[in-house]
């Protein structure tokens, strides 16, 4: 299928730098940011997350980044906590994500430890949500099965009547109802950590351009003081 010409990348974030900065997280929010405001694609602030279970099985999936905090470097995505996802992280704190925006030909990775957000943060984004996604978050125990389609909607009008809502005046106000609907202790964000991040971006040469940077991560209690970065260049 052909790129359309307005959702390439074009611009002086072309290429990577030929003297590499000491930190790479400017370039990829540059990146991230013409992503979004370009729309280059339907969601151009997914990554795919990959976890290690307890048992040592790997598994991936597509999450939203939702917040990027740029000093000290950590990015956030939010989730069930008892999810599949969730239990691998209690379990193995160290992910990995994957960012691809194919028509800017630019992809990015990290791997760090992912730490629980504030429930501060947690908070003020949940309450950012529309009211279907915050009833949903009580509703779905997240990677439990479920008998049918039918059995989750139910949960979800049973959900609405425990939490004391107003049905119809849900339905009536649509997605703009406005209510107050505390956050499910389980549900809440993951700011993950990169000890490693690796920028790659196409050339027109197809001798593509890569860089990796490294740094240390010393736990403090709530997160991690992190080191400076240190950059290499790597063949494609
Ligand atoms: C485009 C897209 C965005 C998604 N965003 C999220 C997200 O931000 N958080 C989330 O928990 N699941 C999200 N999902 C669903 C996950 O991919 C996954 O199915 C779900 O989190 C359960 O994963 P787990 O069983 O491995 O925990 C998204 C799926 C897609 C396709």
């Amino acid at each position: 299928m052909p790129i359309p010409p307005e959702g390439r990348f074009t611009g002086e974030l072309e290429m990577l730098p030929e003297d590499l900065p000491d930190n790479p997280f400017p370039i990829f929010q540059g990146w991230f940011n013409h992503a979004v405001a370009g729309g280059v694609q339907p969601n151009p602030n997914a990554m795919y997350l990959s976890t290690v279970d307890a048992d040592g099985t790997p598994s991936t999936r597509t999450v939203l980044c939702k917040l990027i905090r740029p000093d000290p470097g950590a990015i956030v995505f939010y989730t069930n906590y008892e999810s599949r996802k969730g239990l691998a992280i209690e379990a193995n704190p160290v992910v990995s994500v994957l960012f691809h925006w194919d028509a800017m030909e630019k992809q990015v990775r990290m791997e760090g430890p992912a730490v629980r957000s504030p429930a501060a943060e947690s908070d003020a984004y949940y309450a950012s949500r529309r009211w279907e996604s915050r009833v949903g978050a009580w509703a779905s125990a997240q990677s439990q099965p479920i008998e049918s389609h039918d059995a989750l909607m139910l949960k979800v009008f049973d959900t609405v009547e425990k939490l004391g809502l107003d049905a119809a005046a849900l339905v009536k106000d649509g997605p703009d109802a406005q209510v107050e609907i505390p956050r499910p202790p389980f549900w809440g964000g993951y700011r993950v950590y990169p000890r490693t991040m690796e920028l790659w971006c196409a050339s027109e040469t197809r001798l593509h351009d890569r860089a990796r940077w490294t740094r240390e991560l010393v736990a403090n209690g709530d997160g991690f003081d992190c080191g400076p970065w240190s950059a290499t260049r790597l063949q494609p």
